[in-house]
């Protein structure tokens, strides 16, 4: 399949001005540029990842899924044609705001803007984050992942599977059911959650070091009330250590350490009866109902044992030195 990786997000706001702040002083980003109704920001070395955008036209957002060259974006163009959904090339205008060489753009299902591209621009100069963060886990593994809310799963799913072709990595289906995919080695680029509406749910961005995750923490119990929508916690399937806060839109940003690299060409999907968390993530936006149930899910999962080693990559852990007997029993007992 064409599809490499989600390689830029365009979200909707009413509240461009909010954003400039809370993008850049809380999240860690670059502002590198705005206007009177969009602000646009960096994260690595690309021109650009982030749109945050007040146009009438962008009020659903828009999710930018990156393919190699002009040869993967007609293969993907014409499954989609032929699926019956209508693709329109953008013209260069639309390419420049966007910094990548080439688009075009159609809706899925149930009415999200998706764009395919080729070409993103990398910048001349060295990124610098918006507050002091070690940076953020991008490069062949995109810049994060979207999660979408479905008011029906049933009839999203086949276009992103069998037409864009994402490949399911799992799913659960309480205590609500939702469908997580991968384009590469990150657990998943793309999720729906079914809760009977459409629109966006949240964006993760994944840090280096766990400190990052743990400071902007920090700066969310500090920030107004409300802003933490998800307390601390794990998730079963990626392994992602990490909080949820509001933004100034009406969706949230998942801040994340530490997530798990799969093999997509050995990948078995799998069913998580679990829920969604390991521990913690505690959710102050679902009903007393579904928290109750949230919560006797991970309770379970305490007392069943599970447990999985954190995800590191090189430079941002030491392991201790010298050896310990009874860490190695249990190793060997695991
Ligand atoms: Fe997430």
């Amino acid at each position: 399949m064409e599809i490499q990786a989600l390689g830029y997000v365009g979200l909707p706001t009413q509240a461009v001005d909010d954003w400039a702040d809370y993008g850049s002083k809380f999240l860690g980003m670059q502002l590198v540029d705005r206007g009177k109704d969009y602000l646009n920001f960096r994260m690595d070395d690309r021109r650009q990842r982030l749109v945050v955008s007040a146009d009438r036209a962008d009020r659903s957002g828009f999710f930018g899924w990156e393919v190699a060259d002009a040869k993967a974006l007609n293969s993907l163009v014409a499954r989609v044609e032929k699926a019956g959904t209508k693709v329109e090339r953008m013209p260069k205008a639309i390419a420049d705001q966007r910094r990548v060489k080439e688009l075009v753009a159609f809706h899925d299902p149930v009415g999200n803007r998706l764009e395919v591209f080729y070409g993103a621009e990398i910048a001349s100069d060295a990124f610098v984050p918006g507050r002091n963060i070690s940076g953020f886990r991008t490069g062949p593994l995109g810049m994060g992942h979207a999660v979408l809310h479905v008011a029906s799963l049933d009839e999203a799913l086949p276009f992103y599977t069998e037409v864009i072709g994402l490949r399911i990595s799992d799913f659960f289906t309480v205590p609500y059911r939702a469908y997580f995919f991968h384009v590469n080695p990150r657990h998943h680029s793309f999720a729906m959650i079914e809760t009977g509406r459409n629109g966006i749910h949240h964006l993760m961005m994944e840090l280096f070091m766990l400190d990052d995750v743990g400071q902007g923490y920090d700066l969310a119990l500090g920030a107004e009330k409300g802003r933490i929508a998800t307390t601390l916690g794990r998730h079963i399937n990626d392994q992602m250590v990490s909080f949820y806060a509001r933004t100034p839109s009406d969706f949230f940003i998942e801040y994340g350490w530490g997530g798990r690299s799969i093999e997509p060409a050995t990948w078995q999907v799998e069913e998580i009866t679990y829920g969604a968390s390991l521990w913690g993530h505690d959710r102050d936006w679902l009903g007393e109902e579904q928290l109750a149930a949230a919560r006797k899910l991970k309770l379970q999962a305490a007392v069943d044992g599970l447990r999985e080693p954190v995800n590191v990559i090189n430079g941002n852990y030491t392991a201790a030195p010298g050896a310990c007997p009874w860490w190695d029993s249990v190793r060997k007992a695991g």
